[in-house]
Formats: C-alpha cells, sequence, structure tokens
C-alpha cells in the first residue's frame, strides 16, 4: 500500500507531510505548509529536488531516457510530425485534426509580418550584437505593439498571442540575421510553411534565390520539435516565475530568451562548436581537453556533456545523432567537425571520469553540427533553440495561469549568512 503521509522529526516532534502523486509514478513531499507549522524552510540550492508546480505537458524520466509531449514519445512525434503540429500539440493538449492544423497555420501566416516601425529596432543594435540580445529585447517589445493580449489573457484565450509569438519570433529571428550580415529583410512567404519560411528568410536574397531543400526542412521540423519543451528547466522555470509576478507573456518569453542564453542551458550548442574548433585547431588533442575537464582546478567542461535531469542517455540527443548522419548522407556533406564529434563522444564515452558522474552527450551535442551543415550561423543556434521552446514556454506559463489554486508569486527563501544587526556608523568615523 503506497503511504499518504511522510513523517519529520525534529527533536521531540513530530510531523506529518502530505505524499503528492503523479500519473506517471512521480511522488513529492509536499511541503508547502511546513514553514507555517514548524519555522524550518528546506534548502535546496540549484533547485536539485524541487517540484516548483504540477504540469501535465510534458513527462520525462531521467533514469531511463524518456521523454514525452503531452503523453506521446519524443520519437515518435520527431518521426511522424511537424514542428507546428507539435506546437499544437503542446500548447492545446491533442494532435490536431487536418482542419485544426489548416487554421493554427493560417493563423501563423495571418500574424507573419512585424509592425514596420519594429523593423526600425534592428538598425540600432551595433553590427557584432549578439542575436539572443536582439531576440530577447525585440520579444520584449511586441506587447508594445500588440497590448490587446492583456484583454485576450482577461477572457483566457490567448491563442492570437500565441500565434502572434509563434509567427513573429520566427520573422524577428530571422531578420536579426539579415540586418547582421548587411542584406536586405526578406517577407514572410503566404506559400511557405512554417520551416521552410524560416530558411527562406534566412537565405533568399534578390541576386541568389534560395532553393529549398526537402531533407533541410525536415531535419529542421525535427530539431524544433526535439526542443519544444522540457519541464521545469532554467529558462521555463524562469518564463513561469517571471509571469508569476503578473507581468505579460511577451516579458516573461523574454525573460525565457535571456535564461537560455547562457553556455549552461541554450548556449550549449554555440559552445559546442567553439569547442570542437578548439580541439581541431589544437591538432585533435583530445586528451588535453578531457584532461582539462576533468582537472577540478579548471571550471573548463565538455559542453555537450552531461545533464541535470538525463543520467543515463538524452533521448533527444540519439534523434538528433541519427538526423545528423542522414542529413550529411542524403547532401553528401562534410565537416570535421563531425568527426571530431564522434570521436569525442567515443573516448568520452570509455572514460570512468565521466562513465561514474553519467555524464553522457546531451541536445546540444550534434544539433550545432546540423545547423552548421544548414547554413546557419553559430552565434544563431541558441536562437534556434529559442524558436524551438517557444511552444512550451507559452503552454507552461498558461497552464501556471489557469491554476487558480496555486496562484502565488514564486518568492524562494534563503538562509542568511552575513553580518548581525550592527550599529549605523557616520562616515567621519569609517577607517
Ligand atoms: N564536463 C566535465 N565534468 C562535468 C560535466 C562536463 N560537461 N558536466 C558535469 N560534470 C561533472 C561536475 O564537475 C561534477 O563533478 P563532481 O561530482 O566531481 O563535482 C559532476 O559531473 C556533476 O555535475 P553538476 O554540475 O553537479 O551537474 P548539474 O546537474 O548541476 O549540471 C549541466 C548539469 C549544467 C548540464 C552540466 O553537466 C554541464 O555543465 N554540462 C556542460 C554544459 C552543457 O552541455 N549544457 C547543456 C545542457 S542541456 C540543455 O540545457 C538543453
Amino acid at each position: 500500500m503506497s503511504e499518504n503521509f511522510a513523517t519529520l522529526s525534529i527533536g521531540e516532534t513530530t510531523y506529518k507531510l502530505p505524499i503528492v502523486r503523479g500519473t506517471r509514478g512521480d511522488k513529492a513531499i509536499d511541503i508547502r505548509k511546513l514553514f507555517k507549522e514548524t519555522g524550518y524552510m528546506t534548502l535546496d540550492s540549484g533547485y536539485m529536488n524541487t517540484g516548483s508546480c504540477s504540469s501535465s505537458i510534458t513527462y520525462l524520466d531521467g533514469a531511463k531516457g524518456i521523454l514525452d509531449y503531452r503523453g506521446y514519445a519524443i520519437e515518435d512525434l520527431a518521426k511522424n510530425c511537424t514542428f507546428t503540429e507539435v506546437a499544437y500539440l503542446i500548447l492545446h493538449g491533442v494532435l490536431p485534426t487536418f482542419d485544426e492544423l489548416k487554421s493554427f497555420k493560417q493563423d501563423m501566416r495571418r500574424f507573419a509580418l512585424l509592425h514596420e516601425d519594429m523593423i526600425h529596432f534592428f538598425d540600432h543594435f551595433p553590427p557584432n550584437a549578439s542575436p539572443m540580445s536582439i531576440l530577447s529585447t525585440t520579444v520584449n517589445s511586441l506587447h508594445n505593439y500588440y497590448p490587446e493580449m492583456d484583454e485576450e489573457d482577461a477572457y483566457g484565450g490567448l491563442t492570437v498571442t500565441t500565434a502572434r509569438l509563434l509567427a513573429k519570433t520566427r520573422t524577428i529571428a530571422a531578420f536579426s540575421y539579415k540586418k547582421s550580415i548587411g542584406h536586405p529583410l526578406v517577407y514572410p512567404s503566404p506559400k511557405l510553411n512554417y520551416c521552410e519560411n524560416f530558411l527562406n528568410m534566412m537565405f533568399d536574397r534578390p541576386n541568389l534565390p534560395y532553393k529549398i531543400k526537402p531533407e533541410v526542412v525536415s531535419a529542421l521540423n525535427k530539431l524544433l520539435i526535439l526542443h519544444a519543451d522540457h519541464e521545469q528547466n532554467c529558462s521555463t522555470s524562469t518564463v513561469r516565475l517571471v509571469g508569476s509576478s503578473g507581468a505579460n507573456l511577451y516579458a516573461s518569453i523574454s525573460a525565457g530568451v535571456s535564461a537560455l542564453w547562457g553556455p549552461l542551458h541554450g548556449g550549449a550548442n554555440q559552445a559546442v562548436i567553439v569547442m570542437l574548433e578548439d580541439i581541431y585547431a589544437d591538432d585533435k588533442d583530445f586528451e588535453k581537453y578531457i584532461a582539462k575537464a576533468k582537472d577540478k582546478n579548471d571550471p573548463y567542461r565538455l559542453t555537450g556533456f552531461g545533464h541535470r535531469v538525463y543520467k543515463t542517455f538524452d533521448p533527444r540527443a540519439k534523434i538528433i545523432k541519427k538526423a545528423c548522419d542522414e542529413i550529411f548522407k542524403k547532401l553528401e556533406l562534410e565537416d570535421p567537425l563531425l568527426d571530431i564529434a564522434k570521436e569525442l563522444e567515443e573516448r568520452v564515452s570509455q572514460d570512468e571520469y565521466f562513465i561514474k558522474r553519467n555524464l553522457y552527450p546531451n541536445v546540444d551535442f550534434y544539433s550545432g553540427i546540423i545547423y552548421r551543415a544548414m547554413g546557419i550561423p553559430t552565434d544563431m543556434f541558441p536562437v534556434m533553440f529559442a524558436l524551438g521552446r517557444l511552444p512550451g514556454w507559452i503552454a507552461q506559463w498558461t497552464e501556471m495561469k489557469e491554476d487558480r489554486e496555486n496562484a502565488r508569486i514564486g518568492r524562494p527563501r534563503q538562509i542568511y549568512t552575513g553580518n548581525k544587526r550592527r550599529e549605523y556608523i557616520p562616515m567621519k568615523e569609517r577607517g
């Protein structure tokens, strides 16, 4: 029989704490009333063992390497769906019918344009501005141009804002790239699907039309699907936390983009390429980089290895590695970095340090190599991650808003370790 309570003893007193169970075996000790009843808080830096919410969007089992969106295995979705279909699933909880998908796509076409005034934003960033900073800033500014979302939110349906965000973020991403290389902007086409449109806006030129290859479209769909949600990771928790203060969806997503930017999170796909290039330029001295990563006096890490939750393998990495091999074969491509990546993985898989700590390639290890093959520049990789993660962020934000029972601002506590209360010292007496 499963227990309904955990007991906690502090000194002579015993407390009963309710146990909460999820639909697929997750179990948690509910400590929400602990502070009120005992005066004790829990301490969990980095939220290693803290559930911040209940959610019905994504299930993952880090020990078994399972990842499901709304109950569907990531392997099935990556094999059979387009990104738009999966975005619909994540946002609405069900796979769309033919008509539902058609109307979702129409919405995305309808909202793909940016307000023309926003185009000026791109002129005022310095030439080497990071695309992630442009993305975060511009997404935040969407609220100024489309403030009516507050009204929609009040009615509980964020359909228009969702379509706007999905469609316009894609446009912002492509425009920021075009501006960075000084090329004229390519506007979204009503004839193209989500991924085709993105690729066309990125690579079409008036003097050199871009030929959309189905293999590239298929690989892009796969990559975006694999990034579409990952429960309460750093950026998603940021989106929820910012939203919990009552900040609007655009501001919350913009904060999520900033959280994703870091090299320990979505910036890792970019950092992987830098690492592989370094190894290549260093006469493929793998052992030097592996030794650095193992040296406790050196902060260096092998980027693309390890994950907070996956401790056997990252199911996304498996699919991406296969997709990487497929696209290279189909398009008859070669990239020395792919060989470096494979050899590094092989060496790491036999190294006691990495085996003992369960460090396997994560989603970012091979994704950058595919993006490179598509012609996407390295500093745009985290932007690609953000495009993929968008439906997840929006669904998580909406779920949080709809959870009336737990509607409260996110606010962790702390153990204070500073000075005891002391007397104020006037300036002339400070030595
Ligand atoms: N290279 C070398 N050592 C590593 C690595 C790595 N990539 N990752 C973890 N370790 C070591 C740590 O030094 C630590 O060793 P210790 O027990 O001897 O102190 C142990 O493995 C556990 O590592 P933590 O940092 O405690 O694990 P945590 O869950 O906090 O971090 C993280 C997970 C951030 C992903 C980490 O593995 C890492 O920094 N990886 C490289 C960056 C990366 O690829 N990030 C992308 C993650 S996926 C994503 O966000 C989409």
